[in-house]
């Protein structure tokens, strides 16, 4: 009997990845996803534990989920209620004492076995599950190779975990050490994903550009994400590649020189330096200075001169004088961001930062700083858009739009552009004529060669793409 599954997912994309993957193993008991916890026969919750606010949304979803279990319950039916993410690891106990009818907590790397929670569940009332291990054997190998297609725009995670222990961070705890997946088993996911219909993939990592997979056969020294993305570029159908979230010490030679050469390297990397300050940077145990990121960033352009670049940043972490803010406001007027994450620092259990009691910065001069840095970002984002004006860009379709006769599409620069174009051309990569920018998209119309399509898909592609180069 068909099943309804239902799971909520936030944070990062590697949740993303790791919700469609829970979909795939669950697929075989008969689970079929859905879009809402209404009727649901099972509900998880995919959880984010960086920041306090992100945490404490689990718990409010629990006590409304509560109620439709209690509901289903009255009816004679079962609604099971399960956690997992990193607020599963990080306090999978907790929830389990708080939750009495939450019947599953487990973390990320668990999620392979679930068919044999489920089985546990099923032998009798009362059996609940906590599964919080960081097993020998990785995930990855134990996952379903078949997944259920992605569209055209896919996730596919790479490397997992980090082994670089920012004094903020909880990922460290939450995802475990830092693992790589071989090459070979990257290569064959990949090749899945586009004859499944991606024609974009985003590889993923807590640390992505640290990846260093095993190369495939037997011998050889592990490959870098440079070599990675050169090889992925050869699959015939992948039009663009893409890779998040790096970080400023991986970026290796090879990997900029492949900016430069990998014409499906898309010139838009999320590069994130989290402060200005070198003894800001010092403390938070970045291990590079601001002038290294600068010097970074000043390389990847000279590989790829329309690169464009995003951030993420901490203000009012422990210790942040308005000098050290002050030097974070200078580096991003240097470095010109396209689009950027900013964030108070939110003080997280068991983080080293978090100890360090009277160094809090005051809550109101962490939203004042907050405010100064997001109108700079904003201001530097609404002029990357505005570049794009006059100009005419090759566009993905990846999506359907909500009003009829319109499709969702990126410029190579991540900017979503919402066209008009006839619902044969989703999967295929257009060329728009950008009218007007907006904070948040570009607006654009097909560019003549566009609309002169034919409705083969692949022929579509071909022609549309040929005709505007
Ligand atoms: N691996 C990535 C970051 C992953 S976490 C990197 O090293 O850049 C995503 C972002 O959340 C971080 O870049 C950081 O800006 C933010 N973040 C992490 N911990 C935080 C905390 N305790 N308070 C506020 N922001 C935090
Ligand atoms: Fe967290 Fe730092 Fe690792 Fe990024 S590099 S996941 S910020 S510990
Ligand atoms: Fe959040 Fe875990 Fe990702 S803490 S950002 S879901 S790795």
């Amino acid at each position: 009997m068909k099943k309804k599954l239902f799971i909520k997912t936030w944070g990062c994309q590697m949740n993303v990845y790791d919700s469609a993957r829970m979909a795939d193993v669950l697929a075989p008991l008969g689970y079929q996803t859905s879009d809402g916890p209404e009727g649901a026969d099972m509900v998880i919750l995919n959880t984010c534990h960086i920041r306090e606010k992100a945490s404490e949304k689990v718990f409010s979803e629990l006590g409304r989920l509560r109620r439709e279990k209690a509901l289903r319950e009255t009816g004679g039916e079962r609604m099971i209620i399960a956690v997992a993410g990193c607020v599963a690891q990080a306090e999978g106990e907790e929830i389990m004492a708080r939750a009495p009818y939450v019947d599953m907590v487990f973390g990320p790397q668990t999620y392979h076995s679930l068919p044999e929670m489920v089985a546990k569940l099923a032998r009798g009332a009362g059996e609940r599950v906590l599964n919080t291990d960081f097993p020998v054997e990785s995930k990855f190998d134990l996952l379903p190779e078949e997944r259920a297609p992605q569209g055209v725009s896919a996730f596919l995670s790479i490397q997992e975990g980090c082994d670089k222990f920012c004094t903020f961070c909880v990922v460290p705890y939450t995802r475990g050490a830092e693992f790589s997946r071989p090459a070979g088993a990257v290569i064959a996911e990949a090749r899945r994903l586009v004859a499944g219909g991606a024609r974009e993939i985003t590889l993923l990592g807590q640390n992505v550009n640290a990846w260093h997979g095993a190369a495939p056969g037997e011998t050889g020294a592990a490959w870098g994400l440079g070599r990675l993305a050169r090889e992925l570029a050869g699959i015939d159908g992948l039009e663009r590649i893409r890779y998040t979230t790096s970080h400023p010490l991986d970026m290796d030679d090879d990997l900029i020189a492949a900016h430069g050469e990998v014409p499906a390297l898309m010139p838009f990397v999320h590069l994130p330096v989290q402060s200005g300050s070198d003894r800001i940077l010092a403390a938070m145990n970045r291990k590079h200075r601001a002038d290294d990121y600068r010097r970074i960033v000043e390389r990847m352009r000279a590989a790829r001169p329309d690169l464009a670049l995003s951030s993420d940043f901490i203000v009012g972490f422990p210790g942040e004088t308005d000098a050290d803010f002050a030097e974070t406001l200078r580096l991003v007027g240097d470095v010109g961001y396209a689009q950027a994450y900013s964030f108070k620092y939110s003080p997280r259990p068991g983080t080293p930062a978090a100890a360090a009691a009277g160094r809090q910065v005051d809550e109101a001069v962490k939203e004042e700083r907050l405010a100064a840095l997001q109108q700079l970002l904003n201001a530097q984002q609404v002029a990357f858009n505005q570049s794009m004006v006059g100009r005419t860009v090759p566009v993905l379709l990846d999506r359907r739009g909500r009003r009829a006769g319109q499709l969702l599409g990126r410029s190579p620069w991540m900017q979503s552009v919402p066209v008009e174009a006839p619902g044969r051309l989703l999967g295929s990569t257009v060329e728009v004529e950008i009218t007007a920018a907006r904070a948040n998209s570009l607006a654009g119309t097909l560019a003549a060669a566009g609309t002169a399509a034919v409705p083969q898909p692949s022929a579509v592609e071909a022609t549309v793409v040929e005709a505007a180069v």
